[in-house]
């Protein structure tokens, strides 16, 4: 049994996250400040005798360090975040904090307490216009948002101070993310998430653009499990977490309504302002570095998502 750390534990992937180190047989230290993350997403591991939640900051000098302390730590998984490009927009210097400052705080964590791996959510962000696809890690690197800025610094420092300090540091680059306790209620939400419950309360969705528009969509279960491969990893690296396969909006629309007979047929508006036409990751280094490939189908992630 191994003891990790997961700073954001309440939040969509933390949740899942922990799910699945429990399961595996380890123990957690779940870090949360609530300010996004929520109690429910840890029900089931609130009754789990090897989790602790702890409610903290983790961009708070020494709040990690604190918790690494207590007793021998595996890894660290990084996963607390302002995870909004729309508010790292409106709020630079919160995005600053919550997403470079914690990046340090952690690093300086796994530094003083020889935490052997630090597993970090880095982004398809990073890449910002992607000019070819699928994307490899060794694609330029261009963001375009403070957010994606920030993904990519938290790369360098993570990666710098592994180096340096010798300690295993994984940057994971997720795509498009979705799965059950994604949080749907902003307009930037994930479109999954949106269209979910939309459906559910028998309303159109809005389909902005022609919905030609396609993703990388990965279940958060399979997320969760490319983290648990990360926190046994040897090599310090990047590497996209992705499934290699593309979906566009309009086909999901088609397998989401599937389960909603009768469901109003979507709406179109005007294609959403700096949205991308395409994002396609190329799995390949995570599957040499981590072993790690994309289990879940899109249509068995739509059906767990819907319970079904
Ligand atoms: C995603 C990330 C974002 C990241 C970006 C680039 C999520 C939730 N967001 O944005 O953090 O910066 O990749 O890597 O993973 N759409 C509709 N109707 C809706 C909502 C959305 O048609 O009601 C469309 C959007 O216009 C877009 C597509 O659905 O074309 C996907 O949108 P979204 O889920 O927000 O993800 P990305 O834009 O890919």
């Amino acid at each position: 049994m191994a003891h990790f750390i997961v700073t954001g534990a309440a939040g969509f992937i933390g949740s899942h996250s922990v799910d699945c180190l429990l399961e595996a047989g380890h123990s957690v230290a779940g870090l949360d400040n609530f300010r996004t993350g929520r109690r429910e997403n840890l029900a089931a591991a609130l009754t789990h005798p090897q989790f602790e939640l702890i409610e903290a900051d983790v961009a708070a000098p020494g709040a990690v360090a604190g918790i690494a302390g207590r007793r021998p730590v595996d890894a660290i998984i990084h996963l607390a975040a302002l995870v909004s490009v729309p508010e790292s927009i409106a709020n630079p210097a919160l995005n600053f904090s919550l997403n470079i400052e914690a990046t340090q705080q952690v690093a300086e964590a796994a530094r003083i307490h020889g935490v052997r791996r630090v597993i970090f959510a880095s982004s398809a962000a990073v890449y910002g216009n992607a000019t070819q696809l699928p994307l490899a890690e060794t694609a330029e690197m261009r963001p375009i948002s403070p957010y994606g800025a920030a993904k990519l610094a938290s790369e360098a420092i993570l990666l710098g101070h592994a180096a340096a300090y010798g300690f295993v540091a994984r940057c994971q680059r997720y795509f498009n993310v979705f799965g059950p306790r994604q949080d749907p209620s902003s307009p930037y939400s994930g479109v999954i998430s949106i269209f979910q419950q939309r459906y559910q309360a028998g309303q159109p969705v809005t389909i902005f653009g022609d919905g030609t528009q396609s993703r990388d969509f990965i279940s958060v279960r399979d997320v969760a499990r490319a983290n648990l491969l990360a926190a046994q990893a040897t090599t310090s690296g990047v590497a996209n977490i992705c499934t290699g396969r593309s979906t566009s909006l309009q086909a999901i629309v088609t397998e989401l309504a599937r389960h909603f007979p009768g469901v109003p047929a979507p709406r179109y508006g005007d294609a959403r302002s700096g949205d991308i036409l395409h994002s396609l990751g190329s799995p390949e280094a995570a599957w040499r570095a981590l072993g790690f490939r994309a289990e879940v189908s899109l249509e068995t992630g739509l059906a767990e998502l819907l319970g079904r």
